[in-house]
C-alpha cells in the first residue's frame, strides 16, 4: 500500500455498500416525487461518490456541478466559502436538489450552499455526505444523507484529496501524519 497511508478506515466493498444504502434511501424518499431532481455534486472530492450513486438510482435525475472552495491549502480551513463554479438554471423553482458532498466537517461549506441554493429558488434542497465528522462542527448542520459517521482524522480516498494528491485511491484511507507535518 501507499506508504502515505496509515490504514485503510472503508474498504471498496464497504463503500459500495454505504453507497447502495443511500442510494436505496433517495429512490424511496422521491419515488412520488414530481419535480426534476438534480443531483449537484461538488467539486472536486465528490466525484467519485457521486458516479457511484447515480447509477444506482433507479429513478429520474439529472446531474450538475458547482466549485467552492472553503480550505486554502492542506488542511487548513478558512471558513469561507467561495464560489468557483455556480449554478445556472432557470427553472430552480420546479426542481429538487440534492447537493452530493464527499465529507462533512466544520459543516459551514453545506450550511451556506443549503441556504444559497434556496435563496436561487430551489423548490428544495437536501443534503447527502458520504463522510460526516459531527466531532468537528462549528455550526448547527446535519446532512440529510450520511453513508459513514468517522472520527476526527484526515482522510484521503474515493475522490478525496491531500494537496490534490490521492483522490484515485479505491477505498478511505487515514492520511500518515507524517504527510502533513513535514
Ligand atoms: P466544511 O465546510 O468544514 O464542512 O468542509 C468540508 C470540506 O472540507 C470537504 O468538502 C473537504 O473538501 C474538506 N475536508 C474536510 N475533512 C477532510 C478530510 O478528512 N479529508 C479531505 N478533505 C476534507
Ligand atoms: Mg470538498
Amino acid at each position: 500500500m501507499n506508504k502515505d497511508i496509515k490504514s485503510v478506515l472503508i474498504g471498496e466493498a464497504e463503500l459500495d455498500r454505504l453507497v447502495q444504502q443511500i442510494a436505496l434511501q433517495i429512490d424511496n424518499d422521491y419515488t412520488n416525487n414530481e419535480k426534476k431532481l438534480l443531483l449537484l455534486c461538488i467539486l472536486k472530492g465528490s466525484v467519485v461518490f457521486m458516479g457511484e450513486l447515480m447509477k444506482k438510482l433507479s429513478r429520474d435525475v439529472e446531474i450538475d456541478f458547482m466549485k467552492v472552495s472553503s480550505y486554502g491549502s492542506g488542511m487548513i480551513n478558512s471558513g469561507k466559502v467561495n464560489i468557483l463554479l455556480d449554478l445556472y438554471r432557470p427553472d430552480l423553482a420546479d426542481v429538487d436538489i440534492i447537493i452530493i458532498e464527499d465529507i462533512v466537517d466544520s459543516g459551514k461549506t453545506l450550511e451556506y450552499l443549503t441556504k444559497y441554493l434556496k435563496l436561487k429558488g430551489a423548490n428544495s434542497v437536501k443534503t447527502c455526505t458520504l463522510l460526516d465528522k459531527p466531532s468537528r462542527r462549528e455550526v448547527d448542520f446535519t446532512p440529510d444523507y450520511v453513508g459513514q459517521v468517522i472520527p476526527d482524522e484526515f482522510v484521503v480516498g474515493f475522490g478525496l484529496d491531500y494537496n490534490e494528491k490521492y483522490r484515485n485511491l479505491p477505498f478511505i484511507g487515514i492520511l500518515n501524519p507524517s504527510v502533513y507535518s513535514k
